[in-house]
């Protein structure tokens, strides 16, 4: 499964793609309005700080306008720039437009395998369900992952990849992929969680502390 990470704050990006493990970045309005940046620099700054594929999201509701958004973006931005838009009827049609002119796109706001159905006959490249947010009404938003990786193996012409998005917790990491999620987005304390492991850190005090005794011995 493909790590990616859910952030526009630059710094962020910097650490975690230090662990050289980071596949992709997402971003949408709100994370471009929570980091303070302009958003075209703050993408153009990702891209190249990671070479996956870096989600923006276009603002208009319509075909028309989410297509000349989306073209005018990968005019100016780096080629490892997808276009991220929501699943709407508006949505699949400007889809459909940029699957065929090479324009990767991944499908957001995704909660129903109906939508991600669609999201890949349109043809997009990724198809974005929001865990969390479903999680967040008193679902199971990891049933929905389950559901579109039993229909994805029930239809071999399908080539869209899932990416798990809204993610609040390890579990909702770990279980992505044991389901076979092709990517997870995962937000920054996440990833931090993910290296950490209380059995490690006693490990490392108990291996550093007879290492000392090993060197006081004059055996080092
Ligand atoms: C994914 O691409 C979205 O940016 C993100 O995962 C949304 O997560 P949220 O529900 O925590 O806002």
């Amino acid at each position: 499964m493909e790590l990616f990470l859910d952030s526009a704050v630059i710094a962020e990006v910097e650490e975690i793609s230090s662990g050289g493990v980071l596949g992709g970045v997402t971003t949408n309005p709100t994370l471009i309005r929570r980091s303070g940046g302009d958003f075209k620099k703050t993408i153009q700054r990702i891209a190249e700080l990671c070479p996956g594929p870096i989600s923006a999201e276009v603002n208009s509701m319509d075909c028309d306008g989410m297509v000349s958004e989306a073209r005018e973006l990968k005019e100016l931005l780096p080629d490892n720039v997808i276009i991220k838009i929501p699943c709407t009827a508006e949505g699949l049609a400007a889809t459909t437009i940029l699957s065929k002119e090479g324009i990767d796109v991944n499908m957001t706001l995704v909660f129903s395998v109906s939508q991600a159905l669609l999201s890949a006959k349109a043809g997009a490249c990724y198809v974005s369900p929001f865990i969390g947010r479903i999680d967040d009404k008193g679902e199971d938003g990891m049933k929905l992952i389950a559901e579109i990786m039993q229909a994805w193996n029930n239809d071999s012409s399908i080539t869209c990849k899932v990416l798990a998005a809204s993610i609040r917790s390890l579990a909702h990491v770990e279980l992505s992929a044991r389901l076979g999620a092709h990517a997870a987005t995962i937000p920054t304390t996440i990833f931090h969680q993910m290296i950490k492991h209380e059995l490690t850190d006693v490990g490392i005090e108990k291996f550093l502390a007879d290492w000392d005794a090993v060197e006081s011995e004059g055996r080092a």
